[in-house]
């Protein structure tokens, strides 16, 4: 895992977007970014909505909207969506991406692919959504999150490794994390329709973002305690392609703090 540590959330976003931009290349460039544009090029995003994306996104927008990058070769597939309320409530996922990234940017909107949980059989939706990613040639680039309990996407404590897109049951703690969208904790659905750790593993590369006090325990967790299902996002050490981006505060737990500050540096010279 490659660690970098910011001094703030704001410098997580600006390092996030400069990593992300690096790594898709091509894909995202525009006559006027001065890179060379390849028609032919295109990637496939896996996008993360809360808190803690929003800063990325916005920086991406600001780029956008310099016409230093361009997101018409991008197809993207976000990690989950809440079961049990319809994609137009304002609390749906649906509703999270279009008004803080998708309505901003020049992403289309037939390619833009979030869960569908208004439907009858939410199994099969979950195969549908693996088969489409599967068809779009994988994901390339896995914006995540990370919950104060250690999951990624809505993959709660327990959740096996290699789970492909299917019905979870939030737990407690998630539910009361995510009350402050909702009017009270009991509005806050109980299940949602997510890729699995399987799925995210399958991505070429990782960025999992982290910020504030809240993550310092589930960062040291995932980064170095022990493999377990009981801190999900800790089987991102098996993935050859994982970045944490952190602030002070997400990092202030861990122990190797120094070496990894220290490896970055020798990293940029
Ligand atoms: P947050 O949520 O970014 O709003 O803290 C992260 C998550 O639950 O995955």
């Amino acid at each position: 895992m490659r660690i970098i540590v910011c001094e703030s959330a704001e410098e997580v976003a600006l390092r996030a977007a400069i990593e992300s931009i690096e790594y898709l290349g091509e894909a995202l460039s525009t006559q006027s970014s001065g890179k060379s544009e390849n028609p032919e090029a295109s990637c496939v995003l896996g996008l993360a909505t809360g808190s803690t994306p929003l800063g990325l996104y916005r920086e991406w927008i600001e780029r956008y909207r310099a016409e230093e990058i361009s997101f018409r070769n991008v197809t993207s597939f976000n990690l989950d969506e809440y079961c049990g309320i319809p994609p137009s409530d304002p609390q749906s996922y649906h509703s999270f991406m279009h008004e803080n990234l998708f309505r901003h940017i020049d992403i289309d909107p037939a390619k833009a692919h979030i869960p569908v949980t208004d439907c009858d059989d939410l199994s099969q939706s979950g195969e549908r959504y693996e088969a489409m990613i599967e068809e779009a040639g994988g994901i390339d680039l896995q914006i995540l999150g990370i919950g104060s309990d250690g999951h990624i996407g809505f993959n709660e404590p327990g959740s096996s490794f290699s789970s492909p897109t299917r019905v979870k049951t939030l737990t407690k703690r998630t539910r009361e994390d995510n009350a402050r969208f909702f009017p009270s904790v009991d509005h806050v659905p109980r299940t949602a329709l997510t890729m699995g750790l399987g799925t995210i593993m399958s991505a070429r590369a990782i960025l999992l973002l982290a910020t504030g006090k809240g993550k310092a325990k589930a960062i040291r967790d995932t980064v170095e305690g022990p493999i377990t299902a009981m801190v999900p996002a800790s089987i991102l050490q098996f993935h050859p392609y994982a970045t944490v981006i952190l602030d002070a505060a997400a990092a202030s737990e861990l122990a190797l703090i120094d070496y990894y500050v220290d490896a970055e540096r020798n990293r940029q010279s």
